[in-house]
């Protein structure tokens, strides 16, 4: 359905968990968060009840995120669940690859269509140090697995940061001649802990654009909230996403459920719409989902503030 501003809404994402096991520096105290209680949390069956409400809508892609979804119990169903739903034809997932090779397979059976995976460095002893646990050949190996299972595209979401990951770009695109992936640098977003490093990390795209005159802009669809390039001869494309310097509020398409039960129609906006008490009547359930999308934000200030009026984190919320 349209939003008051003319945008078709039909993508709905959602955070399945705020937990995570990892630890990223820019999303994640070290200590960890405090766990929410499980009743807290939607269960799958209240998750199923939003996504048939918000399909009645005119929502047709939904992308289950976190934290990280696959420490999830049950994903494998839920996907399972919503790929019957007639309404739905793009079911996707955004994961930090950890354990994404043994489970692929099952989810492909239960109707994943295709992936996006966290990896800000190539380097393992950086890819230890920015997830403060991870594993880099865990990683590698569920974009080769995912390959191999025809999870297409498989997108790689790398969140450039000065003094960090910059001088890997070359390394980034290089993946792109061998590989069928699409690779995707985000700019940081002030918001949680990203606030903390954003003055000192941030990167403008357009420099490394014009460093780099052998990446050649192809197209992009008007939705896609990335920039498409590609290297002569290459396998796979590269994008660059730029929520702060050059937003894409204007053609945004999105709204996102938190893992407790709240509507967030912007990423940014301190908006959320409780829908637990909803749950148990179809009718209003679909009536205030439909509100929430109607009455979604115009757009975000994040270049202006220079920080997210959000009061969820990233890792609440899903990347
Ligand atoms: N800025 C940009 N991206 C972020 N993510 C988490 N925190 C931030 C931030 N401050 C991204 C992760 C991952 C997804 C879950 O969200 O890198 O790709
Ligand atoms: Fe986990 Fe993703 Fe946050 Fe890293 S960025 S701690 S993988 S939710």
């Amino acid at each position: 359905m349209r939003d008051s501003y003319g945008r078709n809404i039909n993508y709905l994402r959602i955070s399945v968990t705020d937990r995570c096991n990892l630890r990223c520096t820019y999303c994640m105290p070290e200590q960890g968060i405090e766990s929410k209680r499980h009743m807290d949390i939607l269960r799958f069956e209240e998750i199923l009840k939003i996504v048939k409400a918000a399909e009645k809508l005119g929502i047709n892609k939904v992308r289950y995120t976190g934290g990280e979804p696959l420490v999830m119990k049950d994903l494998d169903k839920l996907i399972y669940e919503t790929s019957k739903l007639p309404g739905i034809d793009d079911i996707a997932i955004t994961t930090n690859g950890m354990l994404l090779s043994d489970m692929a397979s099952d989810l492909k059976k239960a109707g994943l269509k295709r992936v996006n995976i966290s990896l800000d460095t190539l380097n393992a002893a950086k890819f230890k140090s920015i997830t403060r646990i991870g594993n880099l050949e865990k990683v590698m190996e569920s974009i080769d697995k995912c390959l191999s299972l025809g999870l297409e595209p498989v997108k790689i979401n790398t969140v450039l940061m000065r003094g960090f990951n910059d001088i890997e770009f070359e390394d980034f695109l290089n993946l792109t001649r061998k590989m069928p992936i699409e690779v995707r640098f985000i700019e940081l977003m002030p918001i949680g802990e990203g606030i903390k490093i954003y003055e000192k990390s941030k990167m403008s795209f357009m420099e490394l654009l014009k460093k780099h005159p052998e990446l050649k802009q192809i197209e992009t669809q008007k939705s896609s909230t990335a920039q498409l390039y590609k290297l002569s001869g290459a396998k796979g494309k590269i994008g660059f996403i730029s929520p702060v310097s050059c937003k894409f509020c204007d053609d945004c398409n999105k709204i996102r459920l938190t893992s407790t039960g709240t509507i967030k129609p912007c990423l940014h906006s301190k908006e959320e719409i409780d829908l637990r008490q909803y749950l148990n009547n179809q009718d209003m359930l679909t009536n205030v989902l439909k509100q929430a999308i109607y009455n979604k934000p115009l757009e975000h200030h994040l270049a202006e503030e220079k920080t997210s009026r959000s009061s969820k984190m990233m890792y609440q919320i899903g990347g």
